[in-house]
């Protein structure tokens, strides 16, 4: 199968290629998702076999209108209908109980629940009325790479795999979307994003738990997708945290004597004398546009194999920074420079 760049032009196409069935990805402001017929059950299959994903991982629902998520969620309580009205379309997934038989095993993993989510993406709303079903979405990436935040991540990882990718530049926010189950009494951040636990708290006027994607090793997270290991590149990731000295890290790079990878905020890379065998990209200016540019540069980082070791720079985990910070322990696998 060759996989087809699709524009903005090429919609109906895109649409039809959906309706018949078939995989396409698809921009949405966070990352690129792998996009099939929700409600096709052969098509979703195929969406885990594309990625290379456990199969008791759930999928989400995109939707593009609140009436569709009416008709499979059990009950909408006065929070998640304040909570759509401020954040949709926008980065906040939400977790609702389903009424029972209306989504097929393959999308909930055979949970009682599933999860919906309204992207702020203009071409992909338009392809989920035109498809006229919603459209399951994962990450497009293959299962433990960096989730994909621009058309050609996606090519990369899954050319001759899905039938086409609706090419919309580099996406916004370049996190995932924060996962907030309400399917229980206190509503649970189960993996942050853009929306941060103030933001709803301020919508919803009660607390939010926040704990549940800071598992150990040997819990069992509630997100089935957050036990796996993503994000990982081929190198091994050392984060500098906030008042690590970056002298520290220069000196280490000196007597390395082989490639290094450096990923930091132009203030640090401005500031510092760098060696010959530092590759030093810029994070930007802070948590938001290092979240937009981090997946794209551990991507560049494994189309470089020489490079072993990359030391990504750290922030306070507040806002935007708490999601930064959850994916970069993940491709560090908590290594820390301290650690070395
Ligand atoms: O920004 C995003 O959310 C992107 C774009 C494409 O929309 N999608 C995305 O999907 O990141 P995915 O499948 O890579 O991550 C979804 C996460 C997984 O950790 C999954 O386990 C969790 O949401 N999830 C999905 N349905 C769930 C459910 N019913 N209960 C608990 N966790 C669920
Ligand atoms: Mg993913």
């Amino acid at each position: 199968m060759k996989t087809q760049i699709l524009k903005r032009k090429d919609l109906d196409k895109a649409a039809e290629l959906i309706k018949k069935g078939e995989l396409v990805a698809f921009p949405t402001e966070t990352v690129y998702g792998l996009g099939a017929d929700a409600t096709n059950e052969k098509s979703v299959k195929q969406v885990y076999v594309a990625k290379g994903r456990p199969s008791d991982n759930p999928l989400i629902v995109h939707i593009a209108d609140v009436k569709t998520v009416e008709k499979y969620a059990a009950d909408l309580n006065d929070d998640a209908r304040k909570l759509m009205a401020k954040f949709w379309p926008g980065s906040l997934t939400m977790i609702f109980k389903l009424k029972p038989g209306v989504l097929s095993k393959s999308v909930t993993g055979g949970l009682d629940t599933a999860a919906f989510r309204f992207p702020n993406n203009q071409m992909t709303l338009d392809l989920i009325k035109k498809a006229g079903v919603p459209i399951v979405g994962p990450s497009a990436n293959t299962s433990g790479k960096p989730s994909p935040t621009k058309a050609e991540h996606v090519y990369h990882d899954l050319n001759g795999k899905i039938a086409a990718i609706l090419d919309d530049g580099p996406t916004k926010v370049g996190v995932e979307s924060t996962v907030l189950d309400m399917s229980v009494d206190t509503p649970s951040i189960l993996r942050p994003g853009a929306v941060s636990k103030d933001d709803i708290e301020a919508v919803i006027h009660k607390p939010v738990l926040d704990e549940l994607h800071h598992v150990g090793a040997k819990e069992i997270p509630k997100a089935p997708g957050m036990k796996y290991k993503h994000y990982a590149p081929n190198a091994q990731v050392y984060i500098v945290d906030p008042g690590d000295n970056w002298n520290d890290v220069i000196d280490w790079i000196k007597n390395y004597h082989q490639p290094a990878g450096v990923m930091a905020f132009d203030s640090v890379i401005s500031s510092h004398n760098w060696p010959d065998n530092a590759k030093v990209v810029s994070l930007g200016v802070d948590a938001k546009s290092a979240s937009h540019q981090l997946f794209a540069e551990l991507r560049d980082f494994d189309n470089q194999p020489e490079f072993k070791v990359i030391f990504a720079q750290g922030v306070t985990p507040v806002g935007i920074g708490e999601a930064y910070m959850n994916r970069v322990n993940k491709s560090a696998g908590q290594m820390h420079f301290k650690q070395l």
